[in-house]
């Protein structure tokens, strides 16, 4: 058995994928307070918004006023997507530490979700990357539909392998792996991580893994096998993509920090706080927690 690593950081993504697939408008304020909580759980990498057309995506119209209300907690890292220059001259005033480009391995995908191809998506992400590059600000990709694409259905890892190539070569600093449609096991997950790491060294690579069929954990796991020690996770299970329809949230934070302390490995994250934080979000929404950990020690508090 291959030791696993001592430390593993979860990058919180609830603000952003978490909420984007929601119908109902939710106030900023709602957004700026979830982010507030995540901060004093104790995450330190916040995917906080996204910089996208609002007729797109009507959730995310207020991606300047959420990042204008944060509080910036001191070794607390806020990321932001950005798909072209608009978004990406939109996000400068935020101050974000992180950008992120998303590129799908799927050309259908692609189509749907940015309305271009992948090798036009990726002369659009060029600039932003120079652009982000010249001004100190860290690069993310997300490859999209590397596990599954719910318009083309099976994804080779050679298509995976080729957008992780054309992101490298515009000057992509960290590489995201997602399962947007959660359709992977854990041999086809380190299969295409293995792509991502024939070309980004193992501290610039991640797991981004929807939970639609119950895999997401296993996955993890599994790319904790291969030493891959940042993860993409989404307070109580939030989350969906509005161009990947019946996908499901992002696997919840609550989850994985639970299977990782029971591992011994740190995160750093104080998992009642977590809890207590997608308690209220989900409160917010109307809806009880998806996370299977957070209901369990919700019901445990409960009965105390
Ligand atoms: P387009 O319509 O081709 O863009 O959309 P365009 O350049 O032709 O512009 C059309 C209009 O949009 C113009 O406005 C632009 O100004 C405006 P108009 O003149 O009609 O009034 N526009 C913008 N407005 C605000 N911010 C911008 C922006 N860009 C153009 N950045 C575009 C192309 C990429 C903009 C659009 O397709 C889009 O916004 N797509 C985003 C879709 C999205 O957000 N999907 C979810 C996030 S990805 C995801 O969830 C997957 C991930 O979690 C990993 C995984 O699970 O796979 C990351
Ligand atoms: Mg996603």
């Amino acid at each position: 058995m291959s030791p696993l690593p001592n430390r593993v950081t979860l990058v919180e993504v609830g603000p952003r994928d978490g909420l984007q697939n929601e119908s109902r408008p939710i106030p900023a304020a709602t957004k700026i307070e979830l982010v507030e909580r995540l901060q004093r759980a104790g995450l330190r990498e916040i995917e906080a918004t996204s910089y996208v057309s609002p007729k797109w995506v009507p959730q995310m119209a207020d991606a300047a006023e959420v990042m204008a209300g944060v509080t910036r907690h001191s070794g607390v890292r806020y990321s932001v997507l950005t798909p072209n220059l608009k978004g990406f001259e939109a996000a400068l005033a935020g101050r974000p530490d992180e950008i992120v480009v998303f590129g799908a391995a799927s050309e259908a995908f692609s189509q749907r979700n940015i309305n271009c191809g992948i090798e036009e998506s990726i002369e659009r992400f060029r600039p932003v990357v120079e652009a982000a590059r010249t001004q100190g600000i860290k690069v993310r990709c997300a490859v999209s539909c590397a596990l599954g694409c719910p318009y083309q259905g099976e994804v080779t890892a050679d298509q995976v392998e080729r957008v992780v190539r054309l992101m490298k070569g515009i000057g992509v600093q960290h590489c995201g792996i997602a399962d947007t449609i959660g359709v992977g096991t854990p041999r086809h997950a380190q299969a295409a991580l293995e792509r991502a790491l024939k070309h980004f060294p193992l501290n610039e690579v991640s797991g981004h893994f929807h939970d639609t069929y119950g895999q997401a954990l296993a996955n993890i796991y599994a790319c904790l096998e291969m030493g891959v020690h940042i993860f993409d996770t989404s307070v109580a299970g939030l989350g969906g993509c509005p161009y990947a329809r019946g996908a499901t949230g992002n696997v919840a934070t609550e989850d994985v920090v639970f299977m990782l302390d029971g591992l011994g490995v740190a995160t750093g994250i104080d998992i009642d706080a977590l809890v207590d934080a997608g308690a209220w979000i989900s409160g917010e929404l109307g809806r009880p927690p998806v996370s299977r950990v957070g209901r369990a020690l919700l019901a445990r508090r409960a009965s105390l």
